[in-house]
């Protein structure tokens, strides 16, 4: 396999939460990154994100401007999955957590991506080597590599070895990841819900059924496991800024493979069926205000 350490050009697939913040990073790291997304405004809103989010980053001195500069240069909005995909070192999926769109994806991706390609989801739950299956022939070269929210601050990247994935596609991904600052654990049992997303499921359930059962206040439960258990955010604020649509259908997926200790609350149907899907849409558990700031009642 010619190549396969090198990354240079990278396809980020989904530029929603995930994939905007992943597009940004891999492009401040001095990669070419082309991205795209079903939706034309998901690629206009990413942009803007990695604007705002540059200029932040410029206020702390973390980056200089002509970093930045050189960053949104090399971030370059695709039309379709081929497009992105073209000759690239690097495809990176980061779309709705639904099997079969991401086997599509993969599929579409690999005739045209480099013979060398690291085929990689972004998938929180689902299993890599199922997502796999669809690229038969290039088994080797899929693995999950799991970003979290926020991609451009959190520290880890959780690298998901496939039941086919090379031990050359591990080290790579693993390389790879560390090239943008982050450093990396290997879940080698592609399980569900890897090292990472199960522990957080059933904790942030176990908020939402308190708070269902009304034992306390939103806010109460999160500062209690903030202030008394130490956690660096509250579960449900952390839930409204990873998405309650995207929780759901992982949540659905654990329970369907892990067991019913994950099945989906009542209250956490009803909020995605009202579209409170959280900071992305200015209101879930909590309401925001158009800087994303959290509306407290006075
Ligand atoms: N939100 C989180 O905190 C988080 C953390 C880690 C991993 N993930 C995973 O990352 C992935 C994306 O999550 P997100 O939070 O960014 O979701 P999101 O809803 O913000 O974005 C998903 C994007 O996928 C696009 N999309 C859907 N079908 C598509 C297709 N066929 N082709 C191209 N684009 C398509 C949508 O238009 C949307 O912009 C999921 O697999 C999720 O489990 C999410």
């Amino acid at each position: 396999m010619e190549n396969q350490g090198q990354v240079t050009r990278v396809a980020v697939i989904g530029a929603g939460i995930m994939g905007a913040g992943i597009a940004q990073l891999a492009a401040t790291a001095g990669l070419e990154v082309a991205i795209f997304d079903a939706d034309q405004e998901q690629l206009v809103r990413a942009r803007l994100q990695a604007e705002a989010s540059l200029a932040k980053l410029e206020a702390k001195g973390i980056v200089n401007n002509d970093v930045s500069i050189a960053a949104l240069q090399r971030l370059h909005p695709s039309g379709s999955v081929s497009a992105a995909a073209e000759g690239a070192d690097l495809v990176i999926e980061a779309v709705v957590e639904r099997l079969a769109v991401k086997q599509a994806i993969f599929a579409e991706a690999a005739v045209v991506a480099a013979p060398h390609a690291l085929l990689a989801t972004n998938t929180s739950q689902l299993s890599v080597t199922a997502i796999g299956s669809a690229v038969p022939a290039a088994g080797e070269r899929v693995v999950g590599m799991h970003f979290f929210n926020p991609p451009v601050l959190m520290r880890l990247v959780e690298i998901v070895a496939g039941l086919e994935s090379s031990s050359a596609t591990i080290a790579t991904a693993k390389s790879f990841a560390e090239s943008l600052g982050k450093e990396t654990v290997v879940c080698k049992k592609d399980s569900p819900g890897f090292l990472t997303s199960r522990i957080a499921a059933i904790v942030r359930l176990e908020c939402m059924r308190m708070l269902e059962e009304g034992v306390g206040r939103a806010e109460d439960i999160d500062r209690a496991l903030c202030l008394g258990l130490n956690f660096p955010i509250g579960p449900l604020e952390l839930g409204d800024r990873n998405g309650h649509d995207t929780f759901l259908l992982a949540a659905e997926s654990m329970a369907s493979t892990l067991g019913e200790r994950f099945r989906p609350t009542v209250g956490l149907r009803n909020m995605v069926a009202a579209g409170r899907l959280g900071r992305k849409t200015g209101r879930g558990i909590y309401q925001y205000d158009e800087h994303g700031a959290i509306v407290r009642p006075e």
